[in-house]
């Protein structure tokens, strides 16, 4: 049966026209315990979701919805390495990346982690080898920077964190992340750079993206430019890939490859040897920690009850704000400075994995899925686009995420950041009327104006400090969060379809636009006169 059909979904319909009427400060005010009862803990992180617009009713429903839509049993099947990645036939195993050497996971009834184990370990010796200098480049230099080629899940994941770990990494040496198809992205990252101190890692799991592929091959000859020596390649790139072959086309000795397997989907593979760059940063000892935390989180999900389950309740909160409340996006707020890419890091994460429209039955799905996630850090956003999330006519749910302790002490400046988290997601939640507005002196005419109608829902997640354990929960939080998501909208989270006609059609316009003769075009008019204009515009090769 549809999902919009069940009992379970008209009831929660019929509840949401009960309960809408609701203000957080009644709601607040008839339970003086909400703001403690309505949270939970799992590994080191603290959830606060007393400030959604629920009750406790809303909470059995949904606890309802997910029980009927067989969550236990598709947490189940993900672990075991059941094939739920449906439209590619492929198990979704990125909890095996980070369960520990004793665990026994099988794929086609093969134990995978002696392989991962075996990876992390190549990684870890390579790395070493690098941070210590034993290993040099091609002229003897000691490599001092470290270039990733990717894009994607083959980008975001580490870049981020590498920023989410700056505070860890070798502060001697340069770490950055190449991944867009403009000339701009390699020319401004390498400009500065020496070859014979720089590694590329070409990361890429198909070894076929057309980004990456390009930057390597402009990496490749930015280095022999200098190097001029073509055994230079073996000293100054290496590949993470599940593809051997391609990356041997491309001229990487297959010892200097870093294995990853299908069942690790892109946007979940940061922990994998997708993550060579961070473990460069930050060392094997404070990687295999971050991979402690992922798995605090999976245990977490696998094994509490969801009333105190926090990706469960954060995913069921998703849904709700997005299916009943109506809400089209979610603003990540976290206040720390090192997590600046996590916002965008998600947005692959959750848009990638939950931007659908028909079920694994294929049928359309009735209802609206993955909402649009999008933040900032705090302090800045505040002085940018809050003012819509306070007073504008859309409702933009928001996670805030802070910790207790500085990483950077300056002064009380983090009680400053801090403070502004909590005042932000009070002044959402309960507002200020007009009556109020006007008591403090604002006239009849401004006080609309000044007033805030509150009712502005959001979850405030807390750990006490941003460590490499910490950063592996929290991800491994929003993951299991869109898992969650997708099994109530009974879509496949796993794959990403949607990709490919923009792919294939610039396969079909590149050549149209470099082309000598004018090329006869069969695009739409509009197309046919955008590529006409670039032609007549272009700067020549
Ligand atoms: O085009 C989307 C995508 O396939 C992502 O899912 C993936 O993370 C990215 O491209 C990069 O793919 P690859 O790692 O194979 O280069």
């Amino acid at each position: 049966m549809k999902l919009i059909d069940r009992p379970i979904w008209q009831a929660l319909t019929v509840h949401h026209q009960q309960v809408d009427h609701l203000h957080l400060r009644q709601i607040f005010a008839d339970d003086p315990l909400r703001g403690e009862r309505l949270s939970s803990q799992g590994a080191d992180l603290f959830l606060d979701y007393s400030k959604q617009r629920i009750t406790d009713e809303t909470l059995g429903l949904l606890m309802r919805l997910a029980r009927e839509c067989g969550l236990s049993e598709h947490i189940e099947g993900m672990f075991n390495g059941d094939k739920i990645n449906a439209t590619e036939q492929r198990a979704v195993l990125h909890v095996a990346l980070r369960a520990t050497p004793d665990e026994r996971i099988t794929v086609d009834g093969v134990d995978v982690i002696p392989q991962v184990q075996a990876v992390l370990n190549h990684m870890a010796d390579f790395s070493d080898a690098i941070r210590s200098g034993a290993r040099r480049g091609h002229t003897g230099q000691p490599i001092r920077n470290i270039i990733n080629i990717g894009i994607g899940g083959s980008d975001l994941g580490p870049e981020m964190a590498y920023e989410a770990l700056r505070h860890y990494s070798r502060r001697d040496m340069i770490f950055r992340f190449i991944s867009n198809v403009d000339g701009t992205d390699f020319e401004e990252m390498t400009h500065d750079l020496n070859p014979e101190e720089t590694l590329f890692i070409v990361c890429s799991k198909s070894f076929t993206t057309l980004e990456t592929l390009t930057n390597a091959h402009a990496a490749r000859a930015w280095s022999l430019r200098t190097l001029r020596d073509k055994r230079s390649v073996q000293r100054h790139f290496v590949a993470v890939s599940t593809n051997a072959e391609g990356v041997a086309e491309f001229g990487i000795d297959p010892a200097n490859m870093f294995a990853f397997w299908d069942w690790v989907g892109g946007r979940y593979s940061m922990e994998s040897a997708v993550g060579l760059s961070t473990m460069l940063a930050v060392g094997p000892a404070r990687f295999r920690a971050m991979l402690a935390g992922f798995h605090a989180m999976d245990l977490h999900f696998r094994n509490t009850p969801f009333e105190r389950n926090l990706p469960v309740l954060m995913g069921l909160l998703a849904v709700w704000n997005n299916n009943f409340l109506g809400a089209h996006t979610v603003a990540v707020l976290p206040y720390d400075y090192y997590l600046k890419r996590f916002p965008a890091y998600l947005q692959q994460l959750t848009m990638e994995s939950n931007g659908k429209h028909v079920t694994l039955d294929g049928e359309r799905v009735g209802t609206q899925t993955g909402p649009i996630y999008w933040g900032e850090p705090g302090t800045n956003g505040q002085h940018s686009f809050y003012q819509l999330i306070h007073q504008g006519t859309r409702l933009v749910p928001c996670d805030f995420i802070g910790f207790s302790q500085q990483l950077n002490p300056l002064g009380y400046q983090h009680d400053m950041l801090m403070a502004n988290l909590f005042a932000q997601s009070e002044a959402l939640a309960f507002g200020k009327t007009i009556a109020q507005a006007q008591a403090e002196g604002s006239s009849p005419a401004l006080a609309a104006h000044r007033s805030f109608e509150g009712n502005r829902p959001s979850n405030t997640i807390l750990a006490e400090r941003l460590t490499p354990e910490t950063l592996g929960q929290l991800v491994a939080l929003y993951e299991h969060s869109v898992f969650t998501q997708g099994v109530i909208w009974g879509i496949d989270s796993f794959d990403q379809w949607g990709v490919e006609l923009g792919k294939a059609l610039a396969q079909r316009i590149t050549p149209e636009l470099e082309s000598h003769d004018e090329p006869e075009l069969t695009h739409d008019s509009s197309t046919n006169a955008l590529i006409r204009r670039y032609r007549r515009t272009r700067t020549s090769q």
